[in-house]
C-alpha cells in the first residue's frame, strides 16, 4: 500500500485540522496517511519511506513559520526528488506559506506536485472540510496512478 506523510506546522490549530482532513482524503483513496507536527521530524530518518509528501504551515507576518522553514532544509537532504507532493496552510488575508513551500518542493526538490498550493482562509474551515478532504484525494491519486 502507497504511504503519505502529511507534516504541518500550527499556532492556533487551524493547520493541524487542515492536514487531518487531507489524510483522510488520501485514506479515501485506499493510501495509508501519517500525520506528524513538524516537531516529530527532527531527522532525515523521520521522512525517509513515503511515496507522497504533503507539507503545511499557516502563515505569519506574510512567512511560513520557522519550524516548517527548518523542516524544508532536513527535507532538502532526504531526496525526495519525484515523489507525489503537495502544500496547504490555513491563513487570514494574504496567506503567503502555502505557495512558498510548494515552489520549494517543486524546484528544490524537484517532487511531481499536484496542482497548486491548498489556502484555507481560517473563517472558513468549518466549510472547507470538502476540500481538503478532495485535496487528499488529489495526493492519493498521484499515488494510485504511479
Ligand atoms: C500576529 C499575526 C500575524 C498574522 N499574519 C498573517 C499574514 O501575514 N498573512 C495572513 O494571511 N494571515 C496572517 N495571520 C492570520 C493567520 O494566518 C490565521 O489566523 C491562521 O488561520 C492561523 O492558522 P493556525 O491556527 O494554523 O496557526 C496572522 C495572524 C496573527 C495573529
Amino acid at each position: 500500500m502507497a504511504k503519505a506523510l502529511v507534516v504541518y506546522t500550527t499556532r492556533t490549530g487551524e493547520t493541524k485540522s487542515i492536514a487531518e482532513l487531507i489524510a483522510e482524503g488520501i485514506r479515501f483513496t485506499g493510501s495509508e496517511a501519517t500525520v506528524a507536527n513538524v516537531t516529530e521530524t527532527k531527522k532525515e530518518a523521520d521522512l525517509e519511506g513515503y511515496d507522497a509528501y504533503v507539507f503545511g504551515s499557516a502563515t505569519y507576518h506574510g512567512e511560513m513559520m520557522q519550524g516548517m522553514k527548518t523542516m524544508l532544509f532536513l527535507a532538502e537532504k532526504a531526496n525526495l526528488e519525484g515523489r507525489a507532493g503537495g502544500s496547504f496552510g490555513a491563513f487570514g488575508w494574504s496567506g503567503e506559506a502555502p505557495g512558498r513551500i510548494f515552489d520549494t518542493m517543486a524546484n528544490i526538490f524537484k517532487m511531481d506536485m499536484v496542482g497548486g498550493p491548498m489556502r484555507l482562509k481560517s473563517a472558513s474551515l468549518g466549510g472547507g472540510t470538502q476540500m481538503c478532504q478532495d485535496y487528499g484525494k488529489e495526493i492519493g491519486k498521484k499515488l494510485s496512478t504511479s
